[in-house]
């Protein structure tokens, strides 16, 4: 079984974008850690990140077709798109919501999601290690 990790925008900056909040790990640790732990648990895992709303909706539409479970971290767009909502509600398998910070004990714009009146579950303030979390229960949910 496959799990795509879609990521929105800035986190092509991971590892230097504000380490302070989000820590030193780049996109592409993630990317391997999250690969190995896959092989474990018998999941295939491609991780892709994009800066545009419209890219992220095209990736969730081609997930329709050839994976299993969507992971995602939408950044900034989680509180701003409901198109990504709208084509999250197209797809038929679990979906994991992953914030590397704690969204909520930030600026109050970021409390309101749009993606988890979708997200079967929602991770938040773990750093990078929500990935692999997500990862563990999608495992689960697709046992
Ligand atoms: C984020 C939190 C968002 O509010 C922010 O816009 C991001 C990253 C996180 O992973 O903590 O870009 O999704």
């Amino acid at each position: 079984k496959t799990i795509h990790i879609l990521n929105g925008p800035n986190l092509n900056l991971l590892g230097k974008r504000q380490p302070e909040i989000y820590g030193a790990d780049t996109l592409a640790d993630v990317e391997a850690t999250c690969a190995k732990l896959g092989r474990e648990l018998g999941l295939e895992v491609a991780l892709s990140q994009s800066n545009h709303e419209g890219e992220i909706v095209e990736m969730i539409h081609a997930a329709r077709e050839k994976v299993e479970g969507i992971i995602i971290n939408p950044a900034a767009y989680t509180h701003t798109s409901v198109a990504i909502l709208d084509a999250l509600n197209t797809f038929e398998g679990p979906v994991i919501e992953v914030h590397i910070s704690n969204v909520h004990r930030r600026e109050s714009f970021r409390h309101h999601s749009y993606v988890s009146l979708r997200a079967d579950g929602v991770i938040a303030g773990l750093g990078v290690e929500g990935y692999q979390l997500a990862l563990r229960r999608m495992a689960t949910l697709l046992a």
